[in-house]
């Protein structure tokens, strides 16, 4: 049967042109409105990440509910994970940067999931030693992006596997194969690791709840979507007796080569990957797919269209440095005064530094990544790193 949107949206699949208003009706979430960013501005005593005003994170689930509960001092942890099958680019980091932000603004706890045997389930070539890996390599990344390591703690599939199985148990008992079949459209050939995989994925947002005996909010920002796996979990929690985690949803950012970035990382030249040599992003960079017109009379006279270029989504999802600034550009492209040359030599000049702090910071994680992979028996004190949880 053909699909009726023109667009695939599911953990495995991302393709075509993405209606956000669609996909919002389709997986029956809220919209992030003027409201809740104002309720989010106030707890978090300052302004909004810019991924949060710009709209990049532009969806949810139950937020209110669980600001409200901060509000009553009753904090959250929050929960984002990574799929290790290759090198990370710029937009791998969204969820984790608001997670920071997150941390940093609410002092929470953060748990990061680093799903290295979803990967190798997933894709047909790939090693266990590959995927595995991978996931070191992605977790300094990761961490490079500058949480506290006092209060992050990681959940490394393979490794962490003792301490996760229990509860992957419990939950993977309440998932009939009927939903996930459903959920996710797999078709009789695939492997039955990822049937059950989605248990895992359901994992960390309970541990928390499980391991203090006592239902503690979780906050899972993800790109719009891994919203699947967690309807599983939102519907089963109520029957195992935990909380139903809250979602901040971003869209799926526009790659280089104007397509969208698909999680694989085998399309080099789609992405600024944050190992990328200068010259490399020089070139990536100056052959960027952009929203300008044919030549520069008619972009003068027209002006060109931000919504869709590529090097407008790096100066919205990271480089531009305030709202003023973020304002300045997408009205000079808009307007017609800013050419996409110019443009592309300004974002330059932002993200030559950039990948160079962030290699630096990437460094600094090797000393302590090992510390936070939680990797002993469930619930014991020892081993598995006694993740500082929120207050009573
Ligand atoms: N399935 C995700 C991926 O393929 C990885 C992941 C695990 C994740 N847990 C998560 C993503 C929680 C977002 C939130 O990359």
């Amino acid at each position: 049967m053909p699909a009726p949107e023109e667009f695939v949206v599911t953990p495995y699949e991302v393709q075509g042109n993405i209606d956000y208003a669609r996909v919002q009706e389709l997986f029956g979430t809220q919209s992030l409105g003027p409201e809740l960013l104002q309720r989010l501005r106030e707890l978090a005593g300052g302004p909004l990440h810019p991924l949060l005003e710009r709209g990049v994170y532009f969806s949810h689930r139950d937020l209110g509910p669980l600001l409200e509960e901060y509000a009553r001092g009753n904090r959250f942890f929050l929960y984002s994970g990574r799929g290790p099958s290759g090198p990370l680019h710029t937009a791998h980091l969204i969820p984790f940067e608001l997670c920071r932000w997150f941390q940093e603004r609410f002092h929470v706890p953060m748990y990061i999931q680093i799903t290295d045997d979803e990967k190798f389930w997933f894709r047909p070539q790939s090693t266990r030693e590959e995927t595995a890996e991978w996931g070191r390599e992605n977790l300094l990344d990761i961490l490079a992006v500058g949480f506290d390591p006092k209060r992050t703690r990681v959940f490394f599939d393979t490794r962490s596997i003792g301490t996760m199985y229990s509860l992957a148990v419990d939950v993977a008992k309440r998932v009939p194969y009927s939903t996930v079949k459903a959920v996710f459209g797999f078709k009789p050939h695939m492997n039955i690791g990822l049937v059950f995989y989605t248990a895992l994925q359901t994992v960390p947002a309970f541990y928390p709840s499980w391991r203090a005996g006592r239902p503690i909010p979780c906050l899972i920002p993800a790109g719009i979507d891994q919203d699947p796996h967690f309807r599983i979990t939102r519907d089963i929690a109520d029957s195992l007796g935990y909380p139903k985690p809250s979602l901040l949803h971003s869209q799926i950012v526009p790659g280089l080569l104007g397509t969208k970035m698909s999680s694989g990382g085998n399309q080099k030249d789609n992405a600024l990957f944050l190992n990328d040599p200068p010259k490399e992003v020089d070139r990536k960079v100056r052959n960027a797919f952009t929203g300008g017109r044919s030549t520069v009379e008619e972009q003068r006279r027209l002006g060109a269209t931000p919504e869709v270029c590529s090097v407008w989504a790096l100066w919205r999802t990271r480089f531009a440095r305030s709202e003023t600034e973020f304002v300045e550009v997408t009205e000079g492209c808009r307007s017609g005064s800013l050419l996409c040359g110019e443009c592309k030599g300004k974002l330059l000049e932002r993200v030559h530094p950039f990948l160079k702090e962030h290699q630096a910071r990437r460094e600094k994680a090797r000393d302590y990544a090992e510390s936070l992979i939680l990797a002993g028996p469930p619930g014991a004190a020892a081993g598995d790193g006694g993740a500082e949880l929120p207050a009573p």
